[in-house]
């Protein structure tokens, strides 16, 4: 993150060269003052994210991965964000096209350019009911609550190490003022699906901030975002892990900027969360649209744990609503008056001091993460298999992640036995298939993990109530 916050001040290189610096020399020591008056009064950051840098946040963009060989569009990326979002190459339609099957290439393609130019990412999105692959939207009850949970997992562990910040669930909760979740075939496997998936998430990759995503949860009236503050309030008191909340804030005539966005930034910052605004765009066009810019961001610089802001394109012809013109650049590229509201609202802003990284919430994951690639298990020495198991606990609940390594010769299945504590009951396993809940449970592969070849492993996981198993798994051929 300081990397990226440190990669461009935006300010002109003040280096000089060696014939300068022989004639300024000869010209006398007037000129080399000259020179460091220019280079302190020239200090307002000239980029989005080298200004948001020094507030200590991020400036954020979503990205196309079939605009990266658009000039322009790269041209602007690099130059003024520092914080990327794939617009849609991490949905669960474009990682996990079949069952089981998952596909990286294009996601891969923006978390490569960003990396590569300094840039931090958010992974959006991980849980969501919308964007689904046939075979999931076709799903329903256990399996859809274990493949999703599995999504969940395969993701993020993929990405482990890489991505700033999850929106582990996104758009969970009905519009109107019902308050209520909203009807989808994830909900339907239960309330606490969302709970699942942020366990499950923490377990992967324990060191990326997890979010809550939505939209129209931007006014502090709306039955909508009451709802989600309930939700973050509860998982906060339960020790659910949940790191943030994104706001989407699309803003248009029939959902406009509200005049107490700051009283929604700051009431979910009083949870002990961050704020993040990962959507942006506002339609409209010159100063009443630049304004209402200057007016987020005012608002976000004004809250301690604001702590980013995403826009959801670069150019007004690359917005998903484009007919709308939300964005900070038109059609050529060209800065917008938006652009330029948006700038000096960020150098205008300062007052408050940077929010400070909290250490992980809870629950606390008691075994260190795994660097990236994890670690591999030395192949046992004959046939047969070996397993290792990996937990994060807290306090009532565990996930458990269990590695089956082959021995000498190829696995065509594998059956993995573990004790549960007395007390303790598996609510949850994906990757595998359990005997039963509670007491000796036996783990075996499914259709698509069966086949694991000589010294290369696979994994699985499950999820409890009570405490994880402590005793060592024994593996057998099957
Ligand atoms: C949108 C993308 O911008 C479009 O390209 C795609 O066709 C549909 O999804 N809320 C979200 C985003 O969380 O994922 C959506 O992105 C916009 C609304």
């Amino acid at each position: 993150m300081k990397n990226a916050f440190a990669r461009a001040s935006g300010r002109p290189a003040t280096r000089l060269r060696p014939r300068t610096a022989l004639v300024s020399a000869a010209v006398g020591l007037a000129v080399v003052a000259t020179s460091v008056v220019v280079a302190s009064s020239a200090s307002a950051a000239t980029t989005l994210g080298a200004s948001a840098a020094e507030k200590g946040r991020y400036f954020g963009a979503a990205v196309a991965a079939n605009k990266l060989s658009d000039s322009t569009y790269v041209g602007i990326l690099n130059r003024e964000f520092n914080s990327v979002t794939p617009e849609n190459e991490m949905k669960i339609d474009a990682t996990e096209p079949q069952q089981g099957q998952f596909s990286f290439a294009n996601a891969d393609r923006i978390v490569n350019h960003a990396r590569a130019n300094g840039m931090q990412v958010r992974g959006h999105t991980l849980a969501w009911h919308s964007q689904q692959p046939g075979w999931m939207q076709n799903m329903s009850g256990t399996a859809l609550r274990n493949a999703m949970l599995n999504h969940v997992t395969q993701v993020a562990t993929y990405y482990r190490g890489k991505i700033h910040s999850w929106d582990v669930v996104n758009e969970a909760f009905a519009d109107g003022s019902s308050g209520a979740r909203r009807d989808s075939n994830l909900q339907r496997t239960g309330n606490d699906w969302i709970e699942a998936a942020f366990r499950a998430a923490r377990a992967a990759d324990p060191g990326a901030k997890l979010c809550y995503n939505d939209y129209n949860t931007d006014d502090w009236s709306h039955a909508k975002t009451q709802a989600v503050y309930n939700l973050v309030r509860d998982f906060r008191s339960r020790g659910v892990p949940i790191d943030c909340v994104g706001l989407q804030s699309h803003f248009n005539p029939n959902s406009p900027y509200p005049g107490n966005y700051r009283t929604t930034l700051s009431s979910f910052a009083a949870l002990g969360v961050d704020v993040q605004i990962t959507e942006l765009d506002i339609e409209g066009s010159g100063s009443t649209q630049a304004e209402t810019y200057r007016r987020v961001v005012t608002d976000c610089l004004a809250v301690a744990r604001c702590t980013g802001i995403t826009v959801w394109g670069i150019r007004d012809t690359d917005s998903w609503r484009s007919g709308g013109t939300p964005l900070l650049f038109d059609g050529s590229g060209n800065k917008k008056a938006a652009y330029n509201a948006t700038l000096e609202a960020l150098n205008a802003g300062g007052t408050t001091p940077p929010p400070t990284t909290p250490p992980p919430t809870t629950p606390p994951p008691t075994t260190p993460p795994p660097t990236t690639p994890p670690p591999t298990t030395p192949p046992p020495g004959g046939a047969g298999c070996t397993a290792s198991i990996s937990l994060n606990s807290w306090t009532g609940g565990f996930v458990a992640t269990v590695r089956v390594t082959a021995g000498a010769t190829r696995l065509n299945g594998w059956a993995v036995n573990i004790a549960i504590p007395g007390g303790s009951t598996v609510t949850n396993t994906w990757n595998a298939q359990a005997s039963g809940s509670s007491g000796n449970v036996t783990f075996r592969n499914v259709s698509y993990n069966g086949t694991v070849n000589p010294g290369t492993s696979t994994e699985f996981g499950f999820q409890g109530n009570g405490v994880g198993p402590t005793a060592t798994p024994t593996c057998t051929a099957s």
